[in-house]
């Protein structure tokens, strides 16, 4: 399998990009609006062919490629089915794997986040979305979200993967590429070490995070998965980045 951590530094996101060896086809897990040049791009350097791009769960934080990535290439729009997206092509639901080619991907329902969020585990590797972070978590506070939700979705379900599973979260802001079931279990501030549901909702609730800045655009945006609303101010359209203009151009 060919395998690629892409990083889009506006909302500091990870893009993930897996292709299979035999067949040439690709997908992308969570690819962003800004960088869906650059992706592309990529993919066809590997002499690949992008089928499916793959949502984890509707981001408040930066606007989904898949809209613009199905009108230049076909590549079908893949994302949870709870989620009833109306723009959805391949409806991902626990228990039946995403095939492509020699990849087989596990959709794993870890709401909390946001009560429809989905992280996907490939073998040994997983891409854990907005659900579990490096040493953190994505925050409860909006969009559904609920701490006591995420804590069992995280202590139940993903920390009774192998130890030695790869964690490849959807975001870092602090430039770290990957850690493990078994490192996070020891180690995340928040969750780890054997806190309890209490602890982990009483960090969750002092956390007093700022109101997300892009999220009045970002949610309608992925609503309509990837659509850069009309109303989006000047300081904010770097977000949306000219479609089908190259940044670096
Ligand atoms: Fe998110």
């Amino acid at each position: 399998m060919l395998f690629r951590q892409l990083f889009e530094p506006i909302s500091s996101t990870y893009t993930y990009l897996l292709g299979c060896e035999e067949t040439g086809q690709a997908l992308l897990i969570d690819p962003v609006l800004p960088t869906w040049e650059r992706d592309l791009e990529i993919i066809r350097a590997l002499g690949l062919r992008l089928r499916y791009t793959v949502e984890t769960h509707i981001h408040a934080d930066h606007i989904t490629s898949a809209r613009q990535l199905k009108q230049a290439v076909g590549s079908l729009i893949a994302g949870p089915a709870l989620d009833r997206l109306a723009c959805t092509d391949a409806l991902l639901e626990e228990g039946k794997p995403l095939q492509l080619g020699s990849i087989r991907l596990d959709p794993l329902h870890t709401p909390g986040h946001t009560d429809n969020h989905f992280s996907y585990r490939l073998g040994d590797r997983l891409f854990s979305g907005d659900a579990l972070l490096i040493d953190g978590c994505g925050r409860t506070d909006f969009q559904s979200g609920d701490a006591a939700t995420l804590y069992r979705s995280i202590t139940q379900k993903l920390f009774s993967l192998p130890d030695e599973t790869l964690v490849y979260p959807a975001h870092d802001y602090e430039g770290r590429r990957v850690s493990s079931i078994g490192q996070e279990k020891v180690r995340n501030a928040r969750l780890g070490g054997g806190k309890s549901m209490a602890d982990f909702v009483r960090i969750m609730d002092e956390l007093k995070l700022d109101y997300p800045k892009f999220i009045d655009h970002a949610l309608p945006g992925n609503r309509a998965c990837g659509v850069c609303p009309p109303d989006v101010p000047a300081q904010l359209q770097e977000y949306c980045a000219e479609v089908g203009k190259s940044r670096q151009g």
